[in-house]
């Protein structure tokens, strides 16, 4: 399948993506709509999900990606390999995340990956970025008790943030006083290959979500 060409960046604040997406109905959506479900946000090509949901037909992948043409590629991939766990959906996270949260089967949100998000290096951009405490909150809401979150990124900076933002809400405990020196997936994502081929070190931290839940 040919690649599709996008843009390299879109701005999720920009007035183009402030509507919350509709919601699929995720019984017709998935095989097993019951399963443990992950979620990766900002999936782009999504063939990190696409890996896993063949290696883990016992849970369900959700890959989120607010660049649309990169959703529907995904989406033809997952079709023509038959698989009845996985799915993608166009939406902007930082909108969508309360009418997506709420739509999901309850008690099936088990995990949670953001890896390599936008880094957005100019101070003035930074409220672009992926994880702000808003999320961090809503996720701490629907993620079981015992659910993980694996976030990563080479700029150290983003991921040093992440893990700030993650280990200042009292939901979540970090797992490891340490970067993590492996992806505990042993799937690496596109970005990830790209990194790890130019020897260049990559950031990483798992936390774990304790008390109750939705
Ligand atoms: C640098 S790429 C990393 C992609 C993939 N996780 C990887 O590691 O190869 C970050 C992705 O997040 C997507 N993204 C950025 N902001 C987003 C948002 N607010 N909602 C959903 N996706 C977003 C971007 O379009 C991009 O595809």
């Amino acid at each position: 399948m040919a690649l599709v060409r996008v843009r390299e960046h879109v701005n999720p604040l920009s007035r183009k993506y402030q509507n919350p997406v509709a919601m699929p109905d995720w019984g017709q959506v998935y095989g097993n709509a019951s399963q443990p479900l992950h979620l990766d946000i900002g999936c782009a090509r999504g063939k990190f999900v696409l890996e896993m949901a063949q290696r883990e037909p016992n849970w369900n992948f959700l890959g989120l990606e607010i660049r649309e043409p990169l959703v529907h590629q995904a989406l033809a991939s997952r079709d023509a390999l038959g698989l009845q766990n996985l799915h993608y959906l166009f939406c902007n996270i930082n909108t969508s995340i309360c009418p997506l949260l709420a739509s999901l089967e309850p008690r099936t949100l088990s995990r949670i990956s953001i890896q390599f998000p936008d880094p957005w290096f100019k101070r003035k951009h930074q409220k672009r970025r992926v994880v702000q405490p808003e999320i961090v909150d809503q996720l701490s809401k629907y993620l079981i008790s015992g659910g993980t979150v694996f976030v990563q990124s080479d700029v150290l900076d983003v991921a040093q943030e992440m893990v700030d933002r993650f280990s200042e809400h009292p939901a979540f405990s970090r797992q490891h006083s340490d970067w993590l020196p492996n992806n505990p997936f042993e799937v690496p994502t596109e970005r990830e290959v790209g990194v790890l081929s130019l020897n260049n070190p990559v950031y990483r931290a798992v936390f774990q979500k304790h008390g109750g839940n939705v």
